[in-house]
């Protein structure tokens, strides 16, 4: 960062100190990965530089010749990765994402069916403060009280009931498999479109860990920046049919321009993703977040389900007497990076819920294994030991920092 730092020490040196603390701290967030030095290369590039709103051929700005192969590499590759009719790669994120399809596909209070927010879904599956929850009629379907899963039959029952023109799948803290085949056949029941947002799971179903909604959805999105481990980006794919529509919901229904050095970056993580040792990660993520879980539980935490099928697991603390933000902002004290997180039916609120959310993501691209995950889930037990002693805490960071520093990234 030579330029950097002559002409901004101020920013360079808060950018260098990130990117000590992400090399220093055991992250596990599951929403958060490290991308390949080509991925920042594409990310960092000079593309940048141009403005090129509008689609393949069809720009409203001239000298596209680049711009325009590499959008068209993104896509091939997307659709060739996932097996889709069509794809988009101008999402500025997960979330534009969301709000583009239904822009393309719906009216303004047209009727949205998507999971709550406090059982695991997303803020732009209809939560009432966002744009999908205030411009859309949303009604959200919530987990079964018994099993914390999702319960097919009550989604069925609430979908004839309240005939929603679109169903969405796919969640931000749900630990299992989605059968995104129950939500087609309910989809059909009441005629409505049904969209998956795959954005925590995108990697997994890439490596062939997790089942893959693409088959079965009209619509599948994604941010390409979690387990896909790509920029900070998003992706449309799409089913035969589908693809002018949501093309127009994109742009120009929600955007203009698309970030050019985000397209190209996607492509390069595409292509990484397609490898065997992309697929040789995406099952160590999910062996790694088994061997967590159950670490955990042999510690005393109570996993919601019981564990996991995926890369993420949430812990509800009722039973340790602690709350979530108290074992997060602990383990953040050691360098253990967390966030609180609503559990399923938590009485308690999302600003200092019963839960905190874990994954293997980034730790996975670090090298970590199944050994690790042991000394992982003891750092965690040790810390929900000592919540209130800042000698322990101090002393376990110590130990964290130098545990965390041997891993260095595999790829
Ligand atoms: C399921 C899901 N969809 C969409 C998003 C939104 O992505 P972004 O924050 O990149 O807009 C997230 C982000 O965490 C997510 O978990």
């Amino acid at each position: 960062m030579e330029h950097l730092f002559n002409q901004d020490s101020e920013i360079a040196q808060l950018i260098q100190q990130e990117e000590e603390r992400q090399h220093s701290t055991i992250r596990l967030i599951p929403s958060e990965n490290y991308v390949s030095k080509a991925v920042m290369e594409a990310t960092g590039s000079v593309l940048t530089n141009k403005y090129s709103e509008g689609y393949s051929k069809k720009r409203y700005y001239e000298g596209q010749e680049n711009i325009d192969a590499i959008e068209d590499i993104a896509i091939e590759r997307a659709k060739s990765l996932f097996g889709s009719y069509g794809a988009n790669v101008q999402p500025l994120s997960g979330a534009p994402a969301n709000l583009g399809v239904l822009l393309g596909l719906l009216q303004p209070g047209d009727k949205i069916m998507g999971m709550a927010l406090p059982h695991g879904g997303h803020l732009t599956h209809g939560w009432k403060v966002s744009a999908t929850g205030i411009y859309y009629n949303a009604v959200q379907y919530e987990l079964n009280p018994e099993t914390k899963r999702l319960d097919y039959d009550m989604i069925r029952d609430m979908a004839k009931k309240e005939m929603p023109k679109l169903i969405i799948a796919g969640a931000s803290a749900y630990p299992r498999f989605i059968d995104f085949e129950a939500f087609r056949s309910i989809a059909d029941e009441v005629g409505a479109y049904f969209m998956t947002d795959m954005a925590h799971i995108a990697g997994l179903v890439a490596g062939g860990v997790h089942p893959s909604p693409v088959p079965y959805s009209d619509v599948v999105t994604t941010t390409t920046h979690k387990t896909l481990r790509g920029p900070r980006g998003g992706l449309i794919l799409m089913a035969k049919g589908f693809v002018t529509k949501v093309n127009k919901g994109v742009f120009p229904g929600l955007q203009g321009g698309p970030h050019n050095h985000t397209t190209a970056a996607i492509a390069v993580a595409l292509k990484e993703a397609s490898s065997d040792s992309f697929k040789e990660y995406a099952k160590q993520v999910v062996s790694n977040a088994k061997v967590l879980a159950d670490s955990l539980i042999e510690y005393g935490f109570d996993l919601v389900t019981g564990g996991t099928d995926n890369h993420l697991m949430l812990i509800d603390l009722t039973n340790k007497g602690i709350t979530g933000k108290d074992l997060s902002s602990a383990l953040n004290k050691v360098n253990i990076e967390t966030n609180a997180n609503t559990v399923p039916f938590d009485k308690r609120s999302p600003m200092d819920p019963s839960g905190v959310r874990l994954g293997t993501p980034a730790i996975t691209s670090k090298g970590m294994k199944e050994s690790e995950m042991k000394t992982i889930a003891s750092f965690i037990n040790r810390v929900s030991q000592s919540i209130n002693d800042d000698e322990k805490l101090n002393k376990i960071s110590e130990e964290v920092k130098e545990f965390s520093s041997k891993y260095d990234l595999v790829f």
